[in-house]
C-alpha cells in the first residue's frame, strides 16, 4: 500500500506475485487469515503470525502453524503500518501451547461490555486439523482496548461436542447483534461440510443460538457484508490452501434463504480467485460504503512471507456484487466507479 496524493494505492502484482508489505520496521506484514478494524482514528490490522515452513518438513505448509499468536498493527491511512506486537500470544503449557493454530481470528467491538471481542477457529498444538475437542473449535478472546494483551476464555463447539468448528467470520449487524459464522463438520461426514451461523449473546462470548445454513454446504473462507439491507456472504470452495472459484451469496435476512449469485471474479484467473482465498472485507473510512475486499495469497514455500490481495468491491445494481483483477489501483477508483453506477441508474 502507498499513497498519491490523498488516495491509497494498492499492489497485488501479478497473480503469482507474493507482494511483500513491510512495516515502518522493515519486516514483512506477518498477519494472516485476519481482518482490518477503524477504531480511535486508526486501522488495526490484525492475523495469525505464521511461522517459516522448516526445512525438516518440505512436503507440508507446516509453516501454517504459529508459535507466536495473534499480532497487530496499526496505520493512520492505510499506507504506513506499526507492528503492536503479539496480542493473543501461544504459552508454554495449556490450550495455547504453540505450535497451534488461531486460523482467521476476527474481532469486533461490543458497545454494551466496552470490550474488543475475538472469535477464531482454535486448532490446539501439534496444530493438526482433526475432530477431538481442541482441535477443530471456536477460541475466544477479550480485551478492553483494542490493541492491548487479550485474556483467552477458553473455546467452544456452537452446534454441539461433535460437530467441529473450522472457517469461520464474526459478523455484527446494525443492530448490535452479532453472529459467528462457520464451517462445521461431524467425523465421516465430509460431504456434509456446511456453513452454520451462531448468534451471539449479548457479551458476545458464547452462542445463543445456532443454525445450519443448507444453501452454503461445503463452501469456507467466509466473509460477510451488509450493504442497502442485503447480506452478501462470500466463501471459498474447500481445496484447503489451494485457490478454487469464489461464489457469492445474497439474503434479505441473516437466517436465510440465501441465493447463489455465483463467482463475483471474472476475467483471467477468475476460477482460482485471483490466486487468492478471502478473508475479509473492510471500508475505508474516508470514503463511506467504499468495500476492500482482502484475500490471502498462500505462499506454501514459506508461510511467513503470505501476501495479501485487495481488490475493490463494485456494486452494479444495490443487490448485486462484482470483484474484478487490479495489479495496481489507487482508493480514488470508487469515487469513478459511484459516479458510473449513477449514471447507470
Ligand atoms: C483452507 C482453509 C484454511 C486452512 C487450510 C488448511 O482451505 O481456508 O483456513 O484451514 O485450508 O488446509
Amino acid at each position: 500500500m502507498n499513497s498519491t496524493g490523498s488516495e491509497v494505492r494498492f499492489e497485488n502484482g501479478d497473480f503469482n506475485d507474493f507482494v511483500l508489505r513491510p512495516d515502518t520496521n522493515g519486516n514483512h506484514i506477518n498477519a494472516h487469515h485476519g481482518g482490518i478494524l477503524f477504531v480511535n482514528g486508526k486501522y488495526w490490522w490484525y492475523g495469525q503470525a505464521n511461522q517459516e515452513k522448516p526445512e525438516s518438513d518440505p512436503s507440508k505448509p507446516a509453516g501454517a502453524t504459529t508459535r507466536e499468536g495473534v499480532v497487530m498493527y496499526s496505520s493512520p491511512d492505510l499506507r504506513e503500518w506499526t507492528y503492536e506486537g503479539v496480542i493473543l500470544a501461544c504459552e508454554p503449557s495449556g490450550a495455547l501451547k504453540g505450535p497451534m493454530r488461531f486460523e482467521r481470528p476476527k474481532i469486533i467491538y461490543n458497545a454494551k461490555t466496552k470490550q474488543f471481542v475475538m472469535w477464531y477457529h482454535h486448532v490446539t498444538t501439534p496444530g493438526r486439523h482433526g475432530y477431538e475437542i481442541g482441535m477443530g473449535d471456536a477460541g475466544v478472546a477479550t480485551c478492553d482496548t483494542i490493541n492491548g494483551t487479550y485474556t483467552f476464555h477458553g473455546y467452544q463447539r456452537p452446534a454441539g461436542p461433535d460437530m467441529r468448528v473450522a472457517d469461520s467470520t464474526l459478523f455484527q449487524d446494525d443492530d448490535g447483534k452479532a453472529y459467528f459464522i462457520y464451517d462445521s463438520l461431524q467425523e465421516g461426514r465430509r460431504d456434509e461440510r456446511c456453513l452454520h451461523i451462531s448468534e451471539l449473546s449479548e457479551d458476545y462470548l458464547t452462542s445463543v443460538h445456532v443454525r445450519k445454513i443448507p444453501e452454503l454446504i461445503r463452501r469456507e473462507a467466509p466473509a460477510m457484508i451488509k450493504r442497502d439491507g442485503f447480506y452478501f456472504l462470500l466463501t471459498s470452495g474447500l481445496t484447503g490452501w489451494d485457490p478454487n472459484p469464489a461464489r457469492c451469496h445474497r439474503a434479505t435476512n441473516i437466517w436465510g434463504p440465501y441465493d447463489d449469485l455465483g463467482d463475483p471474479c471474472s476475467g483471467e484467473n477468475a476460477e482460482i480467485t485471483y490466486n487468492s482465498q478471502s478473508t475479509y472485507v473492510f471500508e475505508l473510512q474516508d470514503k463511506p460504503g467504499s468495500l476492500v475486499f482482502m484475500g490471502d495469497r498462500w505462499n506454501l514455500n514459506n508461510m511467513k512471507l503470505c501476501a495479501h490481495i485487495w481488490l475493490p468491491l463494485e456494486f452494479p445494481t444495490k443487490d448485486t456484487l462484482e470483484l474484478k483483477y487490479h495489479a495496481v489501483w489507487e482508493t480514488g477508483l470508487f469515487d469513478r466507479m459511484q459516479s458510473s453506477t449513477e449514471r447507470r441508474q
